[in-house]
């Protein structure tokens, strides 16, 4: 039987489409800037070969990795499901000869024939629910894959009935700061991912994952290894080197992208399930994880962090500390150094983000500063053009709620370029240069 599955392009900040791309806007371009934006994301796409024969915008066109990999998600997919909403920006855009050349199944709550287009598209409207058009979708599929086009909400409702088998991210460092989230709304602990296969294109990270049938309570996290598991490389030398005496944020994120589980407070400082973003660290520690771990401490010399971190941080820390060097904690509220044993003090900066990174520098000589988090802390040194790098563990976990790393994110001005990736079982270790 086939399987069922999804493929979409995301922002680093969890958006599949950025504000005002929207059927009340698809005249106006200039409208949020959602076009300019819209092309940011998929500009890995327009210039490839079959995605241009596809879409009968000419010949020629790109014949590598990238194309191969849009050739191969059209060729598995036997039939689509798509949400009435991505359908009527579709009707409007798509060639007469619509780029499917299958059935295409509609949600929609409006009753409607059969629309049939030349070159083998016909959209069928289904009103009566996901599991129906599923059920009719598996009957033309012939055994080949069925793929659920979108939107978000499409994909959602798929995600959270624990229909769909498996998935596909082209990860593009981009920030719209608003639009539709691919993750909104997902159901915490319904669905439980595994990595399968990640692959690095020079503007994108193709991300794939399985998803696990049996969920288990986090008390049981270990999960069943997928058969499809791909050996892991070991490519730290693509992690080394080079950025002595760099600002560097570094923090573990999951893929609907928090950085905490909700619920946080004293005493449950990761928020609820937010212990497991960092299972790479601890219990699910590969070598090279150990490896690039090992890498961030030695090269940095002081820590900056905020005061919601500390607040939580400070007791599980505990003394000896586990930074081993000084750290500068920006907040409102002044109060006297904290020496702890192991080299570590805790310095509180009442004047500024700013002020903070003065004094880290100081404290790290020619080494890095690591702005450790919390989130509002990492998005103000973002914003404020003071990173050099930004480093992020992507987990392949939905924790539906909690700490936002890109909530809100105003990305005028911010550009990101891959600077490399590497990828564990527990993590895909992403790392950004900032564009000064
Ligand atoms: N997943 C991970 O890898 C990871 C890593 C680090 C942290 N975390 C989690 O992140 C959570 C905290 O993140 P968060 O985004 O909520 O908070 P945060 O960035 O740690 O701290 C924000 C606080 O710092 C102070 N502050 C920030 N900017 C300031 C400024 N310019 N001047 C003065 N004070 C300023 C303010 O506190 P005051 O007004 O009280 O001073 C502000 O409320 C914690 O639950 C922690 O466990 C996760």
């Amino acid at each position: 039987m086939g399987k069922v599955f999804f493929s979409v392009g995301m922002s680093l900040d969890g958006f599949i489409a950025p504000e005002g791309m929207d059927l009340a806007h698809a005249d106006d371009p200039n409208y949020k800037d959602w076009l300019s934006q819209w092309m940011e994301l998929q500009k890995w796409v327009m210039g490839q070969q079959f995605f241009r024969e596809n879409l009968k915008l000419g010949e020629g066109g790109e014949t590598g990795q990238d194309n191969r990999i849009l050739e191969e998600t059209f060729q598995r997919t036997g039939t689509s499901i798509m949400g009435k909403r991505m359908f009527e920006g579709g009707e409007r855009y798509w060639p007469e000869e619509a780029p499917f050349h299958t059935p295409v199944f509609v949600l929609t709550h409006e009753v409607r024939s059969p629309w049939e287009r030349p070159g083998g598209t016909t959209f069928y409207f289904v009103t009566n629910g996901i599991e129906s058009a599923l059920q009719q979708a598996r009957e033309v599929a012939y055994g080949k894959d069925i793929r659920i086009a979108g939107g978000a909400n499409a994909i959602l409702q798929y995600l959270n009935a624990g229909l769909v088998d498996e998935f596909s991210i082209a990860l593009a460092p981009v920030f719209f700061g608003k639009g539709i989230r691919l993750f909104g709304g997902i159901v915490r602990r319904k669905v439980a991912l595994e990595i399968v296969e990640v692959i690095h294109s020079p503007l994108v990270t193709h991300l794939h994952y399985a998803v696990i049938k049996q969920y288990q309570t986090p008390g049981g996290r270990r999960l069943a290894r997928s058969p499809r598991r791909r050996c892991f490389s070991f490519r730290l030398n693509s992690y080394r080197g080079g950025f002595m005496g760099k600002v560097i944020s570094e923090i573990s994120m999951s893929l609907d992208g928090f950085i905490t589980g909700p619920n946080v407070r004293v005493g449950n400082g990761m928020g609820d399930d937010g212990d497991r973003l960092h299972d790479w660290r601890f219990d699910a520690k590969t070598e090279t994880d150990a490896a690039i771990l090992d890498e961030i401490y030695a090269s940095n010399g002081a820590v900056v962090i905020g005061k919601r971190m500390f607040d939580v941080g400070f007791e599980p820390w505990g003394d000896p500390p586990p930074f081993g060097m000084p750290v500068f904690i920006v907040t409102h509220e002044a109060r006297e150094p904290l020496p702890m044993q192991g080299g570590t003090t805790y310095t509180f900066v009442t004047d500024g983000i700013e002020a903070a990174l003065e004094l880290a520098r100081a404290a790290a000589g020619d080494k890095n500063v690591l702005i450790q988090g919390g989130a509002n802390i990492i998005r103000q040194y973002l914003k404020a053009g003071l990173l050099d790098e930004l480093q992020i563990h992507l987990i392949p976990i939905l924790l539906g709620g909690g700490v936002r790393l890109f909530e809100d994110l105003d990305p005028e001005g911010i550009e990101l370029r891959r600077a490399s990736s590497i990828e564990t079982p527990g993590a895909t270790h992403l790392r950004f240069s900032v564009v000064k």
